[in-house]
C-alpha cells in the first residue's frame, strides 16, 4: 500500500510573518494525518518554517533548485543551501516554472540529479496543456516529460522521487481533471514506469494528482487507485482547506 503524500504549494504568497502563522494554524489540524504531509513555502520563509517543524509530522519542500553547489549564479539557491535549512523535499519542473522561466526537460532532468546528489527527494511535476490534450497528445506529452526527468536516474534513486501529474488546464483555473480522466494518465504514468525500470518500483513510486485540488473533491480524486496524493496551490494557502484535503476520508 503506497502511503498518501500530500503537499501545499505555496508558489508566491506569502510574507514572512503569514507564512509563520498559516505554518502554525496548520500543523495542530493536521496531526493526526494518515498521509505525509509538505509545506513548500517561498525561499525567504523556508528557514523559519522550518524551525516549527521538529515533533510534528509536517516535512518541508523548497518549490525549485539551481543544478550548480554554489558560484556566481545571482538569484539561485542550490541543493546544500536547501539541505541546511532542513528541507526535505523539492519541486522540480512545475509547469509555471516550464512556461515562465524556461524550465526545459534538460533542465529538470539537471535539478532532478543535483536534488539526488544533494539528499532532497525531488516531486516532478509533469503534464499537458490544454491544446495539448485537446489535439490527443497527452500521452505524447507527459511521457516526454517523465522520459526527460528521469534520463539517467537509477531504479535506487528514483525510489527517492515522486511525480506529480498536474494538467496544466487545471491548475488555478478551478478546473479540475475528472477523476477518470486523472487516474487514466496516472496509470499511463505507471505503466510507463515499469517499461522503462520495472513492475515494482512503478508500485512503488507515489503519483500525485495536483490542479484545483480542494476539500470538495480531494475524496473522489485520491480514492482512485493510482492517485497517490496531492500536490495543493490555492486550497494549500489556508490552514481549514489544506487540512481538510490532509485529512480526506476514503
Ligand atoms: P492549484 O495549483 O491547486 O492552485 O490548481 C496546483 C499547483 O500548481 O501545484
Amino acid at each position: 500500500m503506497r502511503k498518501k503524500i500530500i503537499a501545499g504549494n505555496w508558489k508566491m504568497y506569502k510574507t514572512f510573518s503569514e507564512a509563520v502563522d498559516l505554518v502554525k494554524k496548520i500543523i495542530p489540524l493536521v496531526k493526526d494525518s494518515a498521509a505525509d504531509v509538505i509545506v513548500c513555502p517561498n525561499y525567504v520563509c523556508l528557514s523559519e518554517v522550518a524551525k516549527l517543524l521538529p515533533g510534528t509530522n509536517v516535512a518541508l519542500g523548497a518549490q525549485d533548485l539551481y543544478w550548480e553547489k554554489e558560484g556566481a549564479f545571482t538569484g539561485k539557491v542550490s541543493g546544500p543551501m536547501l539541505k541546511s535549512v532542513g528541507v526535505e523535499f523539492v519541486i522540480i519542473g512545475h509547469s509555471e516554472q516550464r512556461s515562465y522561466f524556461h524550465e526545459t526537460n534538460e533542465t529538470v532532468n539537471k535539478k532532478v540529479k543535483a536534488a539526488l546528489e544533494n539528499g532532497l527527494k525531488p516531486i516532478v511535476c509533469v503534464g499537458e496543456v490544454l491544446a495539448e490534450r485537446e489535439s490527443g497528445k497527452t500521452e505524447q506529452v507527459v511521457r516526454n516529460h517523465v522520459e526527460g526527468a528521469f534520463a539517467g536516474i537509477s531504479e535506487q534513486d528514483l525510489r527517492k522521487c515522486v511525480i506529480a501529474y498536474e494538467p496544466v488546464w487545471a491548475i488555478g483555473t478551478g478546473k479540475t481533471a475528472s477523476p477518470e480522466q486523472a487516474q487514466e494518465v496516472h496509470a499511463f504514468i505507471r505503466g510507463l514506469l515499469s517499461r522503462m525500470y520495472n513492475k515494482a518500483v512503478a508500485q512503488e513510486i507515489r503519483i500525485q494528482y495536483g490542479g484545483s485540488m480542494k476539500p470538495e473533491n480531494a475524496k473522489d480524486l485520491l480514492s482512485q487507485p493510482d492517485i497517490d496524493g496531492g500536490l495543493i496551490g490555492g486550497a494549500a494557502l489556508k490552514a481549514d482547506s489544506f487540512a481538510g484535503i490532509v485529512n480526506f476520508k476514503g
